[in-house]
């Protein structure tokens, strides 16, 4: 079996390039190792920015978004018992966000693959990428208990952050970038209504809260906690008065208690895998990087990298011409290192380090004030957590 673009993994990343391959014409195969009921009900980010939103719609994806998607066009920002909105539209030129979650966007994306795209195989994982470096790569995989080969003239690296893509970049030309966090998140689902319009960051001594949603029923919410912990050492009220504690506020505002349906713990890190491209082999999304969650920026970031790589693709077959696809490495990561500086700053400015001195604190409160009070200040958050331009 051959295909053009043989695509490894069946995320955000890659079920979005398979469309819009489909739409240019170019036929690819989604080789996915999960079954379709754990990717549509993995539960993960949910702000799309407007870039992405113009994409999803631009492929024939946006029906469901534009009639369930939430648009929201600022976050709020709590610390030292004061609110602060930043406003995105007025800051940004008229930009905002969405809030529509990645489960929804991947069934989306998985019923078009389904209905009118190539093939899309589930229960197929990749054991290994061979021939980056020759004109025929190969992709070995297994399914339905036999081992399969598929030809491809390319091979898009989607497998996520666990994925054996980037393994085709030999260690030699490979570079990692890392970095690693003191905390995680307990991230929850309740059946409660969102406690306010747009999110909330909230930053305290007790450590970072966020509180967003997936639903005008249901609210998502995260707790900064120690490395390590347990999911079963927070029941469910333990979790309400912490997010109480850590929301408090000089002014009227009630937390919305309700059953939590579900409880993680979620790491979190910051990671680059430089070039994203090895000879056939091109890496995107979280194979080639991982930002902390803070900014709202992984499932963004990995839908900007197939839109550039979509757009490389398509100039190939218009022109017969690889200068996008040579470019492609270098194109993405100027906006990979901006979201990964955006994201540890958010991180590191929210958080509460556990050896965190005096002194730490009160440089996050200034920074904190600065962005409260000056709009120079506030539109350079605006402007990324909104998303910058996809090139
Ligand atoms: P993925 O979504 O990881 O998709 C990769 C796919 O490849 C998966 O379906 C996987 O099963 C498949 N795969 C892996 N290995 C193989 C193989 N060998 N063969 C075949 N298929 C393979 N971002 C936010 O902005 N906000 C959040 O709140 C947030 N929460 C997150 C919580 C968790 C637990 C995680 C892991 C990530 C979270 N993110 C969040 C990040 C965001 O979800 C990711 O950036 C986004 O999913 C990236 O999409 P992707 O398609 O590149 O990778
Ligand atoms: C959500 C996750 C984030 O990391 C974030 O910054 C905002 C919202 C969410 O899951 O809703």
């Amino acid at each position: 079996v051959h295909t053009t673009v043989g695509i490894i993994g069946g995320g955000p990343a890659g079920l979005l390039l398979a469309r819009m391959l489909h739409n240019a014409g170019i036929d690819s195969v989604v080789l996915e190792s999960r079954g379709r009921d754990y990717v549509e009900q993995r539960q993960r980010a949910g702000i799309l920015e407007q870039g992405t939103v113009d994409a999803l719609r631009a492929c024939g994806a946006g029906d469901r978004l534009d009639r369930e998607g939430i648009v929201h066009a600022g976050i709020e920002l709590r610390y030292d018992r004061r609110s602060h909105r930043i406003d995105f539209p007025s800051l940004t030129g008229g930009r905002s966000v969405t809030v529509y979650a990645q489960t929804e966007v991947v069934k989306d994306l998985i019923a078009l693959q389904l209905r009118e795209g190539g093939p899309l195989l589930f229960e197929a994982p990749v054991h290994a990428v061979e021939g980056a470096g020759t004109d025929r790569p190969v992709i070995r995989y297994t399914h339905e208990g036999r081992e399969h080969t598929l030809g491809c003239d390319w091979v898009a690296g989607c497998d996520g952050f666990h994925g054996v893509a980037k393994h085709a970049v030999p260690d030699g030309v490979r570079t990692v970038f890392e970095r690693a966090y003191p905390y995680s998140w307990l991230g929850v689902l309740a059946d409660a209504p969102p406690s306010s319009d747009e999110l909330i960051y909230a930053h305290s001594e007790r450590g970072f809260a966020l509180f967003s949603m997936r639903s005008p029923a249901v609210s998502r919410l995260y707790l900064q906690v120690p490395n390590g912990t347990d999911p079963a050492d927070w029941p469910d009220e333990r979790i309400w008065d912490e997010l109480e504690a850590r929301s408090a506020v000089d002014r009227d505002w009630t937390l919305h208690r309700g059953p939590i349906t579900a409880k993680s713990v979620l790491p979190m890190r910051s990671h680059v895998t430089e070039p994203m491209r090895h000879g056939r082999v091109l890496l995107a999304g979280d194979a080639a990087h991982i930002v902390p969650p803070t900014g709202a920026k992984g499932l963004n970031l990995a839908a900007a990298d197939v839109i550039v790589l979509a757009q490389a693709f398509d100039h190939l077959k218009r022109t017969g011409s690889t200068e996008l696809l040579d470019a492609y490495s270098a194109t993405c990561l100027r906006r990979v290192w901006r979201a990964e500086h955006f994201s540890g700053f958010m991180t590191t400015t929210l958080h509460t380090d556990p050896g965190q001195s005096p002194f730490d604190s009160r440089l996050q409160i200034s920074q904190l004030d600065r962005i409260a009070t000056s709009p120079h200040a506030a539109a350079e958050l605006a402007e990324n957590y909104a998303g910058l331009p996809v090139v």
